[in-house]
This record gives C-alpha cells, sequence and structure tokens, in this order.
C-alpha cells in the first residue's frame, strides 16, 4: 500500500470535515506560513518540490507563482481551475468531495505566496454538489478565521468566491477562462502578456488546477525533498491521482505514486482488464492524448517518462481499450466531442475537427477511401497551426490512430465496414 496523502481523509460515503481535516495536520501549513515564512519562501519551496500543474500543461507551480512581480498592482486574483471537462477525468470533483478544506487552504498558500487577496474557485455546472460543498466549507472555514480579513490575526486578508462555469469545454483554458469570468465570450487569448502580469480584468492572475493546490499544504508542512521522495523515478515529484476508465474492472480513482507503472495500475489496482481480455491500448491522460500502444505497457506513469516517448501524462485520466475496441470508433467519438466544443474562433479548428470527423464517421461506417488516409494526415498538419492548445489536443488521438493503428483503418476501407461490428 502506497502512502496516501491527498486522499488520506477520503471516506466511501462523505467528506472530511473541518475538523477531520485539522485533525490530519490541516491548517497547520498557512498557520505556519503566516507567523514565519515570507511569500518569497513559500515560492521556493513550491518551486524546489518540482510540483508540476497538474491540469495537463505540467508548468512548474513555484515558477508560475514567481512570475507575479513584486511590484505587479493590486488587486491580484488566484483562480483554481475545476472545470474539468477533459473526457474520463473525474479526479478535481473526487478530491472536492473527499477533503474540501485541502482544497481552500492551498488556495490560501497559493494567495499568499501571490500576495493575492482574492480566490475564485471556477467549477463546471455539472458539478453543482461539489460547488455546494465548497461554498459550505468556506463560509465554516471563514467562521474559524482561516479566511477573511487579517486571518488568524495577520496582516493577510484572502476570500473565495465560487464560480459557475457556462459549460464548455474550452472554458478550461486558462485565458479562456479568463474571458468567461469577465462576462465575454470564451475564446483563448495569445499571451503576451501572460496572465500573472495581466489576467483577470487586467490584473496578475495565477491559475492552478485543484490537484495542483490540494499537493501545496502538504509540501509546505513536509517539505520539498519529502514530496520529491514521493515518486518512483527520479524525474517525478509528489504522488498522482490517476482516474482510470473503459476495460477494466474496477474503474476508479487511484492516488499513487508518480511513476508508477501502467500495467502495476490496471493489473494491481484496476482490478485487471475486464473478462480477462487483453489490452490493446490506452489513452494515457484524457482524450487530448494520443493512443498509447501495447508495447508502452509498462511505461512509468510520469510526466517526463511520458514525453520521452513521444507522449503526455496530461490529466492522467486513463481511458483503457481491449482487443474488441474498434480504434476508429473510439477516435471517431473523441472526435465527435471536439468538433462540439470548438469554440469556433479560428478557421483551422472550427473548419478542420468537422471536416476530420467526417472522414472517421465515412470510414467506420463503411464509406472510407484510401485517399482519406493522406486527407486525414494533411489536415491534421493544418490543425497545428491554429489559435490555441485546444486543436493540437483535438489531433492527438488521430495521430495515435494512424501511427499505431493504421492497419485498422485500412481494415475498415477494404472491407467497407467496421469489423468490430459497431465496435465502441
Ligand atoms: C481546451 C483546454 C481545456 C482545459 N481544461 C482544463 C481544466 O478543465 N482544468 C484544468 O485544470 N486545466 C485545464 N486546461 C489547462 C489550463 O489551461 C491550465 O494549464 C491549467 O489550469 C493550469 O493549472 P496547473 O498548472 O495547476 O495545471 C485546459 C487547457 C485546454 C487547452
Ligand atoms: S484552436 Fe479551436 S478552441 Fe482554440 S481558439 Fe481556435 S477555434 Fe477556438
Amino acid at each position: 500500500m502506497y502512502p496516501q496523502v491527498l486522499f488520506q481523509n477520503r471516506k466511501p460515503d462523505r467528506i472530511a470535515t473541518l475538523e477531520e481535516y485539522r485533525k490530519s495536520g490541516g491548517y497547520e501549513a498557512i498557520t505556519e506560513s503566516l507567523k514565519n515564512r515570507s511569500h518569497k519562501d513559500i515560492q521556493e519551496i513550491l518551486l524546489e518540490s518540482d510540483l508540476l500543474g497538474r491540469g495537463g500543461a505540467a508548468f512548474p507551480a513555484g515558477r508560475k507563482i514567481m512570475t507575479v512581480s513584486d511590484d505587479a498592482p493590486y488587486p491580484r486574483y488566484v483562480i483554481c481551475n475545476a472545470d474539468e471537462m477533459e473526457p474520463g477525468t473525474f479526479k478535481d470533483r473526487v478530491l472536492i468531495h473527499a477533503d474540501p478544506h485541502m482544497l481552500i487552504e492551498g488556495m490560501l498558500i497559493a494567495g499568499y505566496a501571490a500576495r493575492a487577496e482574492k480566490g475564485i474557485i471556477f467549477i463546471r455546472p455539472e458539478y453543482e454538489n461539489a460547488a455546494r460543498i465548497l461554498e459550505r466549507e468556506i463560509g465554516l472555514a471563514e467562521e474559524a478565521g482561516f479566511l477573511g480579513e487579517n486571518i488568524l490575526g495577520s496582516d493577510y486578508s484572502f476570500s473565495i468566491d465560487v464560480h459557475r462555469s457556462g459549460g464548455r469545454y474550452i472554458c478550461g483554458e486558462v485565458t479562456a477562462q479568463l474571458n468567461a469570468l469577465e462576462g465575454k465570450r470564451p475564446n483563448p487569448k495569445q499571451p503576451p502578456p501572460y496572465p500573472t502580469e495581466k489576467g483577470l480584468w487586467g490584473k496578475p492572475t495565477v491559475t492552478q488546477n485543484v490537484e495542483t493546490l490540494c499537493c501545496m499544504p502538504h509540501i509546505l508542512r513536509n517539505g520539498a525533498q519529502w514530496f520529491k521522495d514521493l515518486a518512483l523515478t527520479e524525474a517525478g515529484a509528489g504522488t498522482k491521482i490517476y482516474c482510470v476508465s473503459g476495460k477494466v474492472n474496477r474503474p476508479g480513482c487511484y492516488e499513487l505514486p508518480m511513476g508508477v507503472k501502467l500495467s502495476e495500475i490496471i493489473e494491481e489496482h484496476a482490478g485487471g482488464m475486464k473478462n480477462g481480455a487483453e489490452f490493446k491500448a490506452c489513452l494515457p491522460g484524457g482524450a487530448s492524448t494520443r493512443f498509447l500502444s501495447r508495447e508502452h505497457y509498462h511505461i512509468p506513469m510520469d510526466f517526463n517518462s511520458l514525453r520521452e516517448a513521444g507522449h503526455r501524462l496530461g490529466t492522467a485520466a486513463i481511458m483503457v481499450f481491449d482487443e474488441d475496441t474498434c480504434m476508429v470508433a473510439a477516435t471517431l467519438n473523441l472526435l465527435e466531442f471536439f468538433a462540439r466544443e470548438s469554440c469556433g474562433w479560428c478557421t483551422p479548428c472550427r473548419e478542420g475537427v468537422p471536416y476530420l470527423k467526417d472522414l472517421m464517421w465515412r470510414i467506420e461506417h463503411g464509406q472510407g477511401e484510401e485517399k482519406f488516409l493522406s486527407m486525414l494526415r494533411k489536415q491534421s498538419k493544418y490543425l497545428w497551426i491554429s489559435y490555441c492548445a485546444f486543436a493540437p489536443g483535438a489531433m492527438s488521438p488521430v495521430e495515435g490512430l494512424l501511427n499505431d493503428f493504421e492497419d485498422e483503418v485500412m481494415a475498415h476501407i477494404r472491407q467497407k465496414r467496421c469489423p468490430f461490428k459497431g465496435g465502441e
């Protein structure tokens, strides 16, 4: 059994209360920091811990906060990104339902490190229960003196609001989210300026994922080296919440050391393949990552190892496919999502993703032609010149399909039907 850090207070049927969180050492990190640490000390500890953003882009959290310059204007904001619309990803919801005060303390720490006075939790509308839990627990934290004016008698003040998203995938992208919060159309804005310089309402803004923020109280309480040592691989740091779905016996969220092998996650934690079937492939980190095929079955699941293999850990949402899964149908399913969710701001993505979806639909439904392969490849290249990271993400499964499962695509085209008889 590996150490449970983020899930240490997790219960099967209810959230951990404020008292339970405090009993496990909760709010000690911020109490100690307000007394004995400067905001610079906190930035240094976070940087040293090698905490990488858990929302998909793996940016170092300490470095991001450090880019808020000392003479930057006020007010400054910390945004918790709880949009979580990446298909297959449900770790942030589970974390909020497990231990909401861990997130609140994480926001306080990020806020203190950036000397921000306002926090906003941007949450997807389907997570109404989580939003209500957070609103209630924020009220309790205020009553206990952990939020509000002059926290614990210090000169630091910080408050948190919960904001429900309008409900589009693009609202999870950091700059589109700022537009959404300002009441504008949520299309992304290319930096510079970066949000830490000019973010919400033109003021410095640090956006972090739920899981990234939840790591912060533990790092401050136990130290940067302790956090690094939690990982199984040299390049990893911390634990990771892997959310496993698809053809396994026990789908769910598992907190495991960063760098644990994919085969171990599937066989020992997720209960093995359903009906004893063969592992064929998985998406290692949500819908916007490339299929990982059988040759990588034993790969260490950390950011670095996947990058070296030409893949991405993304959100570590592992969707498992077995030998009976039609990879064309699986890719079509993902493209239907991406075609619907394209924000429409730039032409390559707005026109290109539905075009790819249509080609894939025709292949899956027995209307494919051999020339479609080169059309898919050509169109995929155009998508790399789109305005934001959405389109390259949408491309990733298509590239994985063409790279590792071209024979399946060709079988569809030659047989003029889906060889899996409808597939997934
Ligand atoms: C289309 C798109 C959707 C995204 N959705 C989310 C999301 O739901 N939650 C999230 O934390 N990050 C999401 N991101 C990544 C954010 O832009 C950003 O990198 C992240 O919130 C930063 O937090 P982190 O450094 O703690 O990971 C998305 C990115 C893109 C391109
Ligand atoms: S790549 Fe897609 S999601 Fe991003 S700005 Fe262009 S249309 Fe919008």
